[in-house]
């Protein structure tokens, strides 16, 4: 039976593999469960992704460079363009062709600054549903905060961890809501929502409330619902009116999750601030970006090293299981396991390359499933 610490990725689903800053000139190299892929910015700034391997000695593309829309692998200087194909090797004498055959690559697109890959090879970008939206990327009543993840854990473990408001004893001085109770928990439409009863320590409703972000004294206790949605493969949360939050995940590989934590602190109960000039407006918001930063890296770099510890211990001993008293993770675990199932049945009967094709066996996670529904019914 596999191991939910070692179950695979549905591919059919757009993950967060950069934000748009971090793209540059140069080519830039992505993971996504063990598929390694090199991004880059063609020439009308769309983005291109393929796979990071020159199909002539196998090195890394993103070690090369862009060369007028097409990227130049460093060894020979063969360049590609963002369809694959090949552009032009240096050195083709008059009676040599260039190769017609493709690197695979993959629907890549811009989202809310965020870049955004499927990574099913050479999947019709036509054909898919758009990412998930952050529509407060771009409004102008809420200021964001981004800390990137880089967590040495299978994803399950990391999506546990967001979705168990339990774990607010792990953030001493960080912690943002106290005293949760879980209420309400929902499986529906491939979404798991658990509602808890909390309290804040924010309240955001006068101008100089944001130095609640700065100063633990000035933060005081009041009740607020906190609701966790596994979005699968990613996460979003609210504590009141006050916080909106987003978890993009990458599994880079069994072992290694990195992921961007997306923080929102609304500025909605500034009635007077809206009536305010746009471009005023805008430079309050491109001003406060990051202001939460500090807050946001002390709870991740906390979060990381009990994950951490997670990992290692479930590989020293893989078949050990403590006791667990939330719910919610149950639905999680189930919800990982049935996506993994499903896209390795649609990899199979579609043949498609790509992350796929690295899922685990489908008839060992069915049989899993089977199991467990049997287990729950007695
Ligand atoms: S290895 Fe890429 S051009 Fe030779
Ligand atoms: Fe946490």
């Amino acid at each position: 039976m596999v191991s939910l610490r070692e179950t695979g990725i549905d591919p059919h689903c757009w993950y967060g593999v950069a934000r748009s800053t971090e793209l540059g000139d140069r080519p830039l190299p992505v993971e996504l469960w063990g598929r390694a892929i090199v991004i880059y910015r063609q020439k009308d700034g769309a983005i291109a992704a393929m796979d990071d391997c020159c199909p002539h000695r196998f090195v890394k593309l993103s070690d090369g460079v862009v060369v007028d829309g097409a990227i130049e692998c460093p060894y020979h200087g063969w360049q590609f363009n963002g369809d694959g194909g090949y552009k032009t090797i240096p050195y083709l004498g008059p009676n040599q062709r260039l190769p017609n055959c493709r690197i695979p690559t993959y629907p890549v697109q811009e989202q809310d600054g965020f870049i955004w890959l499927y990574p099913v090879a050479n999947a019709d970008p036509a054909t898919l549903p758009p990412p998930m939206p952050i529509p407060e990327w771009d409004h102008l009543n809420y200021i964001a905060s981004v800390a990137t993840v880089d967590c040495p854990g299978h994803f399950s473990f990391l999506i546990e961890n967001l979705m168990d408001m339990y774990h607010g004893h792990l953030h001493d001085d960080y912690q943002a809501w106290a005293n949760p109770r879980l209420e309400n928990l929902v499986t529906e439409g491939g979404n798991v929502t658990a509602e808890y009863a909390a309290e804040s320590y924010y309240r955001i409703d006068k101008i100089w409330s944001v130095i609640q972000l700065f100063m633990p004294s000035t933060r005081k206790l009041h009740p607020e619902p906190l609701h966790v949605s596994y979005r699968y493969p990613h996460w979003h949360s609210t504590l009141g009116k006050e916080f909106v939050i987003y978890c993009l995940f990458c599994p880079v590989g069994p072992q290694r999750t990195k992921a961007y934590l997306i923080h929102f602190t609304s500025l909605q109960a500034f009635w007077r601030l809206h009536k305010l000039p746009v471009p005023f407006r805008r430079w309050v918001k491109n001003r406060l970006f990051n202001a939460a930063k500090g807050m946001l890296e002390g709870l991740v770099r906390q979060d990381v090293r009990a994950i951490a510890q997670e990992q290692q211990a479930y590989l020293d001993n893989p078949s050990r299981r403590g006791p667990e008293y939330n719910p919610a993770l149950s639905a999680v675990q189930r919800l990982i396991r049935e996506r993994a199932a499903s896209a390795s049945m649609d990899a199979k009967s579609a043949g498609e390359r790509g992350i796929a094709e690295k899922s685990i066996t489908s008839t060992a996670v069915a049989q899993e499933i089977v199991m467990e529904q049997q287990m729950d019914m007695q």
